[in-house]
């Protein structure tokens, strides 16, 4: 059993002059406690080796160099693998992360009243540097909005954040794309009671930011897996509502196209753009909705994900027609029968969809 108690892992690419600088900062924050440093290094080749080194006399600090892989939030991964503390400390190399915070993150974790402590800007008491740009702040605030419903914290996009080893499990399970591993940990691992401590974050002084746009987009990307681990019927019902509403599109332009430019009869073209829209509806569910599904056969899945609107559309028209027809109520309201028949069809389809068509 390791007597460290506190693993502080720090991602770095070319962080040469902040190397000293955060370890400094670690080791007096820290003063008393038994901890380590764990630098994750890319290859830098900027000297941050010999700095970490250097340093290594006088703080318990390490540094691993990668050179297979890249990014940070697999270097974090790596981080904690090797990490032997009972406490990881995420946080970054370049000064924008307060040390003093460390204390108190981890104190929650001592005293269970957390059990995944974030440093954050966004809580009474946080704050970060004025000069931030309206675009950098409203970049940073849509991103945050769209990870709420994931974690129950005002900052969730903070790389600066704490937590015990052991409820992690294995990191085999996380698989990063981008930036944003603090939260995919705080999703995936076995976090009941999350908190934040309020920091100031500042900007670095040396060197550059590498969130650049193609780091959104891995965001985006990132966020639809993560909401499909929490909320998997649910996401798939969304996806599935959103790629229906393309459809519908599709087949309204074609429906009208058909009659504006060639000339053709309603019924016609009705019969015709259903299958251009079916056909948009099938490929989008097969490459977005259910991308983790059976793959097989093209021709037999598009012929059975016919059959099921079909079916989902006779629910839709059979119900209208019998409310209308038959129930009091309805007959003098018939959009309200409009609505529940297309509840009912899209419902069908739905479970059809997931059942019959794409199945696990
Ligand atoms: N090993 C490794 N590999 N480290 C990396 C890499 C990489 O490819 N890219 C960045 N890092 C290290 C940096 O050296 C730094 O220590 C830390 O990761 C954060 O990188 P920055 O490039 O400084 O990030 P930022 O300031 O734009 O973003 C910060 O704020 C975001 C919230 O606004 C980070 O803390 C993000 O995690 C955070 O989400």
């Amino acid at each position: 059993m390791s007597d460290v108690n506190i693993s502080i892992v720090i991602p770095t690419y070319q962080e040469v002059e902040n190397i000293p600088l955060i370890a400094a900062e670690i080791n007096t924050a820290l003063a008393g406690e038994s901890f380590e440093i764990i630098y994750v290094d890319d290859d830098s080749q900027d000297g941050s080796f010999d700095a970490v080194a250097k340093l290594s006399h006088e703080i318990p600090a390490r540094i691993i160099v990668r050179t297979e892989e890249r990014g940070l939030s697999t270097a974090v991964i790596r981080g904690i693998d090797e990490a032997v503390g009972k406490y990881i400390v995420v946080m970054d190399c370049d000064l924008s992360h307060p040390a003093t915070a460390i204390p108190h993150m981890v104190e929650k974790l001592k005293t269970n009243e957390a059990d995944f402590v974030v440093g954050s800007r966004y809580v009474e008491g946080g704050s970060f540097d004025e000069d931030w740009g309206f675009l950098r702040l409203l970049n940073s605030k849509v991103a945050t909005w769209l990870a709420l419903p994931l974690c129950h914290v005002k900052d969730p996009m903070s790389g600066f954040f704490s937590f015990e080893r052991e409820r992690l499990g294995s990191t085999k399970d996380l698989a990063p794309t981008g930036y944003k591993i603090g939260l995919e940990i705080m999703v995936k691992g076995e976090f009941a009671s999350p908190a934040e401590q309020p920091i100031h974050f500042k900007d670095r002084e040396f060197g550059e930011s590498k969130l650049d746009f193609k780091e959104q987009l891995l965001y985006l990307k990132h966020l639809r897996r993560l909401y499909k681990f929490k909320f998997p019927t649910a996401s798939e019902f969304l996806q599935f509502g959103l790629v229906g509403g393309t459809g519908f599109i599709v087949d309204s332009l074609i429906y009208f196209g058909l009659q504006l430019f060639l000339g053709l009869n309603h019924t016609v073209a009705r019969a015709i753009s259903f299958w251009p829209a079916v056909t948009w509806n099938w490929f989008w569910n097969r490459t977005v909705t259910f991308t983790d599904r059976d793959k097989s056969k093209k021709l037999t899945q598009w012929l059975s994900f016919v059959m099921t609107s079909l079916g989902g559309f006779a629910i839709n028209f059979g119900s209208y027609t019998l409310l209308t027809e038959y129930v009091p109520f309805f007959i003098e309201k018939p959009f309200m029968a409009f609505i529940i028949g297309v509840i009912m069809g899209m419902g069908f389809n739905f479970m059809a969809a997931r059942v019959f068509v794409f199945r696990e």
